[in-house]
């Protein structure tokens, strides 16, 4: 069987540590790896627009901040093939079928869904396109017969209704077709779910708690001043439970990082037992975080911004992949359909 990596992104702004820790990383592993047939990095614009569809110019303007993203942190168009969701004509029928696949109370019990169904004020009237997104992500991933993707965790229950329909449909047409599928999550537990600055569970946009890979040195250190820690005197013992500051260090600091700018200490295991005890302000520890953070970071934002200028080579880079990427999509729907028993003409 081949080895086929797929993953994507909604284009509704720029991306944020939390993505950074919670699959780009892993992403950047796999391509350094090299161990894979093909590798989609899809821009998923018509998924986007499922809860943005009376702002598409924020999907269109989002999708070369994206792209800035995904080149500025080292994903590389020689290695992986870079495609845009919409121009995909294959994914909007395959979506169509595997609709009847899935029983109308099953869409309604995605916890990611029923979450976002909350948080995005939709009130009574929640699109039919945006409770379907998961059907329409199965066929991102299926069309392109990927059995490895690289997400956060809370694209999981995605996953799980596309192994679903795959099972259904290969059940019911008697072929295999369809390739099942699992998640490639971060190893490290605190990356699964970054949280806010302001100490949310969720690093997110619309809260406005993010520091972005496009952020330069000036605004992380902002940003990292501004986190609220627990106010305790400094001969206190500190407190680890709930601490933006060492949730972040433990995503991002290694052995080197203390090496580098923090001697005193070899490892996060030695820092949190001597913050424990008491006698470390969190002055100190902001400090570190913003070394650490911008060490990673700055080269990303440096680049982000030469790649500013480079537009309509990115547009060139999308083009040439989503080309491809019907290619491959369309021999699926081809044999979806034989598979079927609706293709008449062929
Ligand atoms: N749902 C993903 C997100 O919220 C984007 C996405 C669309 C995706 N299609 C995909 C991710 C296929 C992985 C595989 O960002």
């Amino acid at each position: 069987m081949k080895n086929i990596i797929m993953t994507g992104d909604r284009p509704t702004g720029h991306l944020h540590i939390g993505h950074y820790v919670g699959s780009l990383r892993n992403r950047l592993k796999l391509q350094n790896e090299g161990k894979y047939d093909e590798f989609y990095m899809m821009i998923a614009d018509a998924q986007a627009l499922t809860d943005n569809a009376d702002n598409p110019q924020k999907v269109r303007s989002s999708v070369l901040e994206l792209m800035m993203d995904y080149l500025a942190v080292g994903l590389d168009p020689k290695k992986m093939t870079f495609l845009i969701q919409s121009e995909i004509r294959a994914l909007p029928e395959l979506t169509a079928y595997y609709m009847n696949f899935v029983p109308y109370s099953r869409v309604l019990r995605n916890p990611t869904v029923k979450t976002e169904i909350k948080s995005k004020a939709f009130g009574r009237s929640v699109p039919i396109g945006f409770i379907n997104y998961p059907v329409s992500q199965a066929a991102d991933i299926t069309a392109f017969k990927a059995n490895l993707v690289p997400v956060g965790e809370d694209q999981e229950p995605m996953l799980e209704q596309t192994r679903e329909i795959v099972r259904s449909f290969n059940r019911i047409y008697k072929k295999d077709v369809l390739v099942e599928c699992k998640a490639l999550l971060p190893d490290n537990e605190v990356c699964m779910r970054l949280p806010g600055t302001d100490g949310n569970e969720k690093m997110s946009k619309s809260i406005g708690n993010c520091i972005y890979l496009s952020d330069d040195s000036a605004t992380i250190k902002k940003k990292v001043n501004s986190i609220v820690t627990f106010p305790r005197d400094i001969n206190e013992p500190g407190i680890l439970k709930g601490n933006v500051l060492f949730t972040y260090l433990e995503a991002f600091a290694t052995n080197d990082s203390f090496k580098d700018f923090y001697p005193e200490f070899k490892n996060l295991d030695e820092l949190k037992n001597a913050y424990k005890k008491g006698g470390i302000g969190d002055g100190r520890i902001k400090k570190f975080l913003f070394e650490v953070l911008d060490k990673e970071l700055s080269p990303i934002a440096k680049r982000r911004v030469e790649l500013a200028d480079k537009k309509d080579e990115l547009m060139d880079i999308l083009k040439a992949g989503t080309k491809k990427a019907n290619a491959a999509a369309d021999a699926t729907l081809a044999e979806v359909k034989d598979a079927m028993g609706i293709n008449y003409f062929a």
